[in-house]
């Protein structure tokens, strides 16, 4: 594996070794790494969870972390992205991670760059390793994705979220399900209520609605879209033993989530947070040891 740019690109093979290398980072198992390589975090678009889980798995594995600002770059002065790559490639840098706002911004740097490229984000594309750290959650939940019914409700067409997990999650064998209002469906084949989805779901993804990404603001207030698509505390009651509710955050809290939800039993929200270091640490890993 030389970069991480879709989900679409990783064998079944690829998934379970990075999420077995997060479980033993996970146990406190060292990096395998062989030396320090040197990193940086490029984000043309906000990031919290993302960029800082991201920083500190890199340190995890011993890579020194080059800062660089995006927003204070010459991207700014219209340098094109192959060109930013090329420069930190000859400054000395091994890996980039890169958010984007543009769909698939990584292809102008297929040829002729040599830094490992890892997508932390590209536009309304793909997230992959938001994805992997969905698919350690949910195993580490149940042991397993063959036949788990994942119900993944919200902003579908907007979301890198679930275009990543969706691929990932049915070639593992997982039965996945969309929910959402009907203009929200993209090329997706969705449902537009909880009725038959709620009380069979082993784990239900929240989406969080992209209110930046719309190019015509949906008509919804924050509670008829609640009532509607939201889980709220009624919903959470109807769902089975065992079943849990994720979602990759920020949360629009009241909005798909009952805010009482947020940390409810069920709620692996800030566990996904947690082990997304593992996740990240592993992708590091896994990329830069390729290069050994
Ligand atoms: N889940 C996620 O990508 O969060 P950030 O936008 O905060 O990185």
């Amino acid at each position: 594996m030389k970069n991480l740019l879709s989900m679409e690109y990783l064998s079944n093979e690829e998934i379970l070794h990075i999420l077995a290398r997060a479980s033993a980072f996970e146990a406190g198992e060292p990096s395998q790494l062989a030396r320090k390589y040197n990193v940086a975090n490029l984000f043309f678009e906000p990031s919290t969870r993302t960029k800082t889980s991201f920083e500190m798995a890199e340190r995890n594995v011993g890579c020194t972390v080059i800062p660089f600002d995006a927003g204070f770059s010459s991207a700014l002065k219209g340098e094109t992205m192959y060109d930013t790559v090329k420069t930190l490639e000859m400054i000395g840098l091994d890996a980039v991670v890169i958010r984007a706002k543009e769909d698939e911004y990584y292809n102008e740097l297929l040829e002729g760059i040599n830094v490992a490229v890892i997508n932390a984000g590209d536009g309304a594309g793909q997230h992959p390793s938001q994805s992997l750290l969905d698919l350690y959650t949910i195993q580490k939940e149940f042991g397993k994705f063959e036949g788990l019914n994942i119900t993944i409700a919200g902003d579908i067409s907007h979301s890198r979220v679930a275009k990543s997990d969706a691929i990932a999650l049915e070639h593992l064998g997982a039965n996945v399900r969309f929910l959402c209002p009907p203009e929200w469906a993209g090329d997706f084949e969705a449902h537009h209520d909880w009725d038959d989805l709620i009380e069979d779901s082993d784990v239900i993804m929240l989406l969080r609605v992209q209110h930046e990404r719309h190019k015509v603001n949906k008509d919804f207030s924050k509670e008829s879209y609640h009532a509607q698509y939201g889980l709220t505390l009624e919903r959470e009651k109807q769902m089975k033993d065992g079943a849990i509710i994720m979602h990759p955050a920020p949360i629009n809290r009241g909005v798909e989530i009952d805010t009482t939800l947020v940390e409810c039993e069920r709620s692996r929200i800030f566990e996904q947070v947690r082990n997304g270091v593992f996740v990240r640490m592993a992708i590091v890993e896994t990329l830069l040891k390729g290069r050994e």
